[in-house]
């Protein structure tokens, strides 16, 4: 679905260059659910980014069904890093936003939207603007919304990073089921390990910035998961150790 074909990326500002991606290589199958783990600015936004067609690689290319991405790729739903609500709409305008660009009818975009506002637990927020809402809503919000996108592939950022943990493990469910319904390809950055051998089929551990991947590790945990006890069984267990022990190294080479 993606390949990631020796990708670079560099930032400049004057004469000097901040690197964020190094020769990166990668395959991501068709269905496939992959969690991108790695230190704070090392480069996991740029690679979402250049994924979606928003930054151009400095050297390589992105290859998006066969077809090299040189532009926004539409086929493409980003939830990105920092929330992208529209200040002057309502929760359900803006969940329904992606609706409203396809041409759908009002009254049965705002249907849609209150449903998949439901499944988010923002029930009763529906007439709200996002300056109403808590951090995590908002992040709720925006899930909605690229949930109701229903693209082929999902790219996601950070998508549960200020939920609490009752929250997140709803949230989990809900996108492994909405993901496996509607055969979606994802992509996931997180800061959360347990998060990562939870949802997906492989995890990439990234190097401090550059980013390269340090490690790949497939999880071949059955399907469907159980969110909430996957974590419990042994083989849960050595997965995560094995990436955690990767991880440790990159996290503390990042304070040196
Ligand atoms: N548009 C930009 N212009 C200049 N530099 C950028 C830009 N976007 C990212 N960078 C730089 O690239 C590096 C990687 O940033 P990136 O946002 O990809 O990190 P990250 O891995 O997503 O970090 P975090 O986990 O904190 O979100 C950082 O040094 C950042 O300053
Ligand atoms: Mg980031």
């Amino acid at each position: 679905m993606i390949r990631i074909e020796n990708v670079s990326k560099s930032f400049y500002k004057r004469d000097t260059a901040v690197d964020a991606v190094q020769n990166m290589n990668l395959t991501i199958e068709r269905r496939e659910i992959v969690a991108v783990i790695g230190p704070s600015g090392c480069g996991k936004s740029t690679l979402l980014n250049m994924i979606a067609g928003l930054y151009a690689p400095t050297r390589g290319r992105v290859v998006y069904k066969d077809a090299p991405v040189s532009g926004i790729n539409t086929d493409v739903g980003y939830m990105t890093q920092k929330d992208s609500l529209l200040p002057w709409r309502s929760v359900r305008d803006n969940v329904a936003f992606p609706l409203e660009l396809a041409g759908v009818a009002k009254a049965e975009r705002s249907d849609r939207a209150d449903q998949v506002i439901q499944h988010v637990g923002l029930r009763g927020f529906e007439e709200r603007y996002p300056n109403e809402l808590s951090g995590g809503m908002r992040k709720r919000a925006c899930l909605g919304r690229m949930m109701l996108y229903g693209a082929e592939t999902a790219l996601l950022d950070e998508p549960f990073a200020a939920l609490d943990a009752q929250l997140k493990l709803a949230m989990h469910d809900l996108m492994l089921r909405l993901a496996s319904e509607n055969d979606q390809t994802v992509v996931l950055v997180t800061h959360d390990l347990m998060e990562a051998v939870t949802l997906a089929d492989r995890v990439l551990v990234c190097t401090r910035r550059p980013a390269t991947i340090a490690l790949e590790q497939r999880i071949d945990l059955e399907r469907p998961r159980d969110v909430l006890n996957v974590r419990f069984s042994s083989a849960f267990k050595e997965h995560y150790d094995t990436l955690w022990e990767r991880l440790r190294v990159e996290y503390s080479e990042d304070r040196v």
